[in-house]
């Protein structure tokens, strides 16, 4: 990795399937900067814990899974640095630091905080670990010194308060931390089979380890515009979710076909629904063969994690060293 490269971070919760909404929104930039930026990309186990600390049984084979994910989506050991971020402890004592001096309001505010308490109500948020989850989210990236943090659109605000810490920590101890910008693919957000962003905890997801008879199944399933009843109803493509993702994965020529069939009545839902799930299945045909290899030599894939452990400690523990002479410690 070259010292002149700009520094990227990233980082995905194990808290379940990867799905489509992952892959579109944010981690094929990880894929596509790994050449461009020397890059950071952890699966934030510890941050899994701040909504699933009550039922952890999954947690080890959820990580490894998501590994598998990630690597059959193209993200490259020799090109980047890729960890579980529970295996460097300087997160955690970055996190301490950094809560020492975020002010309560700045977490509170947060629009996702309320937002996702409001959400998972079944579950208990009204937690410490919870509230402090975007100053651990600080922690990862200002622990590498990142200019970059390839994300979705709903991670804006979480990046917005990493540079108020940042720019919170250089004021009081002397500049230390450069300022990070997100950055966005394509497809900030991704919507799901209900027509709500595509999430994890709405249980509308696309898994992105699917085989092409489960992605015709949920794209069966998925809703269209809601005042189309009968086939012949002229539909608005624009509110609808099957729409969204002919953009993504058709030809420019024939979404606009579909556009002008869809607005006069001619196209019908379930064809539409076919053809959008045949080419997502068949896109996926790479992803499937390398991920059924890595899954056959899973050991080759616990090395690989090593490995970026011992090279992200290494960086992570400088700054640690920066970040205490910083603050006298
Ligand atoms: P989830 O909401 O499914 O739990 P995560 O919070 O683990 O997803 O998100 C991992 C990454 O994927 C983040 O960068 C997030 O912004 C991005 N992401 C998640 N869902 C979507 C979506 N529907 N559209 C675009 N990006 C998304
Ligand atoms: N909070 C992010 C999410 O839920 C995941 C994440 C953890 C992250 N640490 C990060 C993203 C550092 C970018 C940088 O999706």
């Amino acid at each position: 990795m070259s010292i002149l490269k700009k520094r990227l971070v990233s980082g995905i919760q194990p808290t379940g399937q990867m799905h489509l909404g992952n892959y579109l929104g944010a981690i094929q930039n990880w894929v596509d900067l790994q050449n461009k930026y020397e890059s950071f990309l952890m699966i934030a186990d510890l941050h899994s814990l701040t909504t699933l600390y009550e039922g952890t049984s999954s947690l080890k084979s959820n990580k490894m899974e998501l590994a598998l994910d990630l690597l059959a989506s193209g993200i490259d050991p020799e090109k980047c640095c890729f960890y579980f971020q529970s295996d460097i402890k300087e997160h955690s004592e970055l996190h301490l630091i950094l809560s020492m001096l975020t002010p309560i309001p700045w977490l509170t505010r947060v629009p996702n905080y309320k937002g996702k308490i409001e959400e998972l109500k079944e579950k208990n948020l009204d937690t410490y670990g919870f509230l402090g989850y975007p100053v651990l989210m600080a922690a990862d990236i200002l622990l590498y010194k990142a200019q970059t943090v390839p994300v979705g659109h709903d991670q804006i605000p979480h990046l917005e308060l990493t540079r108020e810490i940042a720019r919170r920590f250089n004021h009081l101890y002397g500049d230390v931390f450069p300022i990070p910008e997100e950055i966005l693919t394509k497809h900030p957000v991704v919507i799901g089979t209900d027509g709500k962003k595509m999430s994890k905890s709405y249980n509308n997801t696309i898994p992105i380890n699917s085989s092409s008879e489960d992605i015709t199944k949920l794209s069966m399933k998925m809703i269209t515009d809601p005042n189309r009843i009968k086939r012949t109803d002229p539909g608005n493509p624009e509110i609808c979710p099957v729409f969204s993702f002919q953009k993504i994965y058709n030809s420019p020529d024939r979404v606009q076909e579909i556009e002008t069939l869809c607005k006069k009545g001619e196209i019908g839902c379930v064809q539409c629904k076919k053809e959008m799930g045949s080419l997502i299945g068949d896109s996926l045909s790479d992803f499937r063969e390398k991920r059924s290899e890595l899954k056959s030599n899973k050991k080759n894939v616990e090395e690989i994690l090593r490995d970026g452990q011992l090279k992200a400690k290494k960086t992570a523990s400088e700054t640690m060293k920066e970040v205490k002479n910083a603050l006298k410690l």
